[in-house]
């Protein structure tokens, strides 16, 4: 096993599995749907607003892929790109955030990927915390932390929106993955009288 504490394993890229999706490199068949997560006014709600002009240019004339701890979220068949999850070191310690498309939301897709992420994490690198910041208006994200062992160290000030800084040890326990919920497209089986 290759322990490593800075941005870089000596093995990228990494794919990761969980029961839904394929946590992967970005690819050029990823560009629509990334630069749609970088402008969509619901998801930019909470990040600071639709990146600018200049940023989503060179997102566009970039290759897209090989940036160690940027992953993107694809369904494990047929590999459709439904969000993004990244891992890096910003603030000097290990960072966690996440971003999924709107119309993948409510099914527990980015707690599943978090579990996945945050699970390779503690096997791969040296990190005994994490770190996650998010606006503190934003209600899901702080719950989807919550859920997943985050606590808040504290409360800053950052782009004009109160933040909290949450931290989790990486020694806690992680939640298991959560069992398929019941759609009325899968109702449950004729019981017999
Ligand atoms: C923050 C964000 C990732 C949270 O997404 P989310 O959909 O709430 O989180 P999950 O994918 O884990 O889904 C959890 C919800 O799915 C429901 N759900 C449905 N099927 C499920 C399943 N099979 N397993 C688990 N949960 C399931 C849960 O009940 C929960 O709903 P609830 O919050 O109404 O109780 C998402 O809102 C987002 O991408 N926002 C924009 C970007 C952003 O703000 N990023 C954070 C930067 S810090």
């Amino acid at each position: 096993m290759v322990l490593v504490t800075t941005e870089g394993t000596t093995e990228w890229p990494v794919r990761i599995h969980s029961p839904r999706l394929v946590i992967r490199p970005p690819g050029d068949a990823d560009r629509a749907s990334m630069i749609r997560l970088m402008t969509d006014p619901v998801t930019r709600e909470y990040l600071g607003g639709a990146v600018d002009y200049a940023s989503r240019q060179a997102l566009e004339l970039s290759p897209l892929g090989l940036t160690w701890g940027r992953w993107v979220l694809a369904l494990a068949g047929g590999d459709t790109m439904i969000g993004s999850i990244t891992l890096g070191y910003d603030r000097g310690e290990l960072e966690l955030s996440y971003a999924l498309l709107p119309e993948w939301t409510g099914r527990g897709f980015a707690a599943e990927s978090c579990i996945a992420l945050l699970g390779w994490a503690r096997q791969e690198l040296e990190d005994e915390q994490v770190i996650a910041v998010s606006q503190t208006r934003n209600k899901r994200s702080v719950a989807l932390l919550r859920k997943l062992g985050f606590t808040v160290r504290k409360g800053l000030e950052e782009f004009g929106s109160q933040q909290l800084l949450m931290e989790r040890d990486q020694l806690e326990p992680l939640p298991e993955y959560a069992q398929p919920l019941q759609t009325a497209a899968d109702p449950p089986p004729p019981t017999r009288r």
